[in-house]
């Protein structure tokens, strides 16, 4: 039987989501110049598919959210389904991943991709800036690591941080390459005495 409280939760969410109205522009131009040689490119939690417009036209584009955002979205809760095998090597997840509970589930099983382009806001600056009524909206991130923290995560699920970048204060965007196999199931090299 299903539970009323998280499915209240759910609703409330999706009801949320499908108010999107925003773009964030500038976190979607670096992402796309970093993703412009790729022949496919999934957008994990796609919003208003702002990345498909930056990107060149021959690129594959697999849109995928927890809303329809349109013709050919794949829909899926990255807090509760599964990510459905994707047909391309490359994903771009900007935006999202401060909305997922279990970031170590997430990051494993993006190990369907080579690459993946993620964002991320680190700071509580922002929390700072609302309560200031200097930001729109308020915060409802779920975690906020620090760039250590996050890159440890990411590093333990088997991702190389192949580069950095800032896109505003406290937010980053990563691109990734998958090592394989992951670092914790490397054989430990023996120790030479
Ligand atoms: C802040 S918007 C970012 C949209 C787009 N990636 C961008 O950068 O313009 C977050 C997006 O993630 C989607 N999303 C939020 N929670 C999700 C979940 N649990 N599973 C899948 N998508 C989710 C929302 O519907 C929304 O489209």
């Amino acid at each position: 039987m299903k539970e009323p409280a998280i499915d209240a939760t759910l609703a409330c969410q999706r009801q949320l989501w499908a108010a999107l109205q925003d773009r964030w522009d500038c976190r979607t131009r670096q992402a796309a110049q970093w993703l412009s040689n790729e022949p496919a490119v999934a957008d994990i939690g796609c919003g208003l598919m702002a990345l498909r417009d930056y990107l060149p036209e021959s690129t594959r584009y697999i849109p995928v959210d927890i809303v329809d955002r349109g013709p050919g979205t794949i829909l899926t809760d990255l807090n509760r389904d599964c990510l459905p095998p994707l047909p391309t090597r490359t994903a771009a997840v900007l935006g999202v991943v401060e909305y997922v509970i279990d970031l170590p589930r997430l990051f494993t099983q993006l190990r369907q991709f080579d690459r993946v382009v993620l964002s991320y806001n680190h700071a509580s600056i922002q929390d700072m800036l609302w309560a200031l009524g200097m930001r729109r909206k308020r915060v409802i991130w779920l975690h906020r690591h620090g760039p250590l923290a996050f890159a440890r995560l990411i590093e333990r699920a088997g991702w190389h941080i192949t580069r950095r970048h800032r896109v505003r204060m406290g937010e980053a965007i990563y691109d990734l390459r998958r090592c394989d196999p992951p670092r914790d199931l490397r054989p430990v090299s023996p120790q030479i005495v």
